[in-house]
């Protein structure tokens, strides 16, 4: 029987997923990815369950939404912990690859998977891997912002996360279709854009070519986020580098 309990919550003008993880028996938490527009949520959810969020943790810096993880700081005296190469030095804990945290008994840890932004990180947590907008279910986050490169991202999805076990459990930053999870088999398997018969020039040709527009909240949310979502929206110079 797990010693963890896991809730999954969903922030619609993102469509951005929010975790919290359990330690049943000490109540300790870790939320990974709180987005500001639902912290109010995330906080009833945290007071009512009576549960010690000790970590709030992002997966990078986030260019779509604001972060919630300044407020829950602020709110439950948790350690704020990002990627180390974000620059954000508001943060409590700046992340590096294969470092672990402990929340009660259980134990997160931190797997770097730059290709998205370069900060980016995933988390690995009793068959559940958090990974953030770097593998998505059925497809990858964006690589041409926030010192992006799509070799990067090949490499980190194809050596880090594809070499986890194939019934891990994928839990990603945000779904567009309303998939909740997959697994490491699944997307290794399914996955259009780095199932493992595609070759990392032909991925590097598509994510080339995406074109997309900029994400809404952009202009706001890369300052915001770089100031742990509760700055002035001052320019940092990382975050300068990464507009
Ligand atoms: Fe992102």
């Amino acid at each position: 029987m797990s010693h963890i309990d896991f809730y999954q919550f969903f922030e619609t003008l993102s469509s951005t997923y929010t975790y919290i993880l359990v330690d049943k028996s000490s109540k300790d938490a870790v939320v990974i990815d709180s987005v500001m527009a639902t912290v109010e949520r995330d906080l009833s959810w945290i007071q009512e369950l009576e549960l010690n969020v000790v970590y709030a943790l992002e997966t990078h810096v986030h260019a779509d939404h604001i972060t919630g993880s300044g407020e829950l700081r602020r709110r439950c005296a948790a350690k704020y912990g990002i990627g180390a190469a974000s620059g954000v030095d508001c943060a409590d804990l700046l992340l590096t690859d294969g470092q672990v945290l402990n929340f009660g008994a259980q134990k997160i840890k931190v797997i770097a998977t730059p290709g998205h932004t370069e900060a980016c990180i995933s988390f690995y947590c009793e068959g559940r891997v958090f990974t953030g907008d770097t593998l998505l279910i059925r497809g990858c986050g964006r690589t041409d912002f926030q010192e992006g490169s799509p070799q990067k991202l090949f490499k980190s999805v194809r050596t880090k996360l594809f070499s986890l076990p194939d019934e891990t459990e994928v839990y990603p930053a945000h779904d567009y279709k309303g998939r909740t999870r997959s697994t490491i088999g699944l997307e290794k398997q399914h996955n259009p854009r780095l199932h493992l018969g595609m070759a990392e020039e032909d991925f590097c040709k598509i994510m080339d070519n995406l074109k997309l527009p900029d994400p809404q909240q952009m202009e706001t949310a890369v300052p915001m986020n770089t100031a742990c979502g509760l700055g002035d929206g001052k320019a940092t110079k990382t975050e300068q580098k990464s507009v």
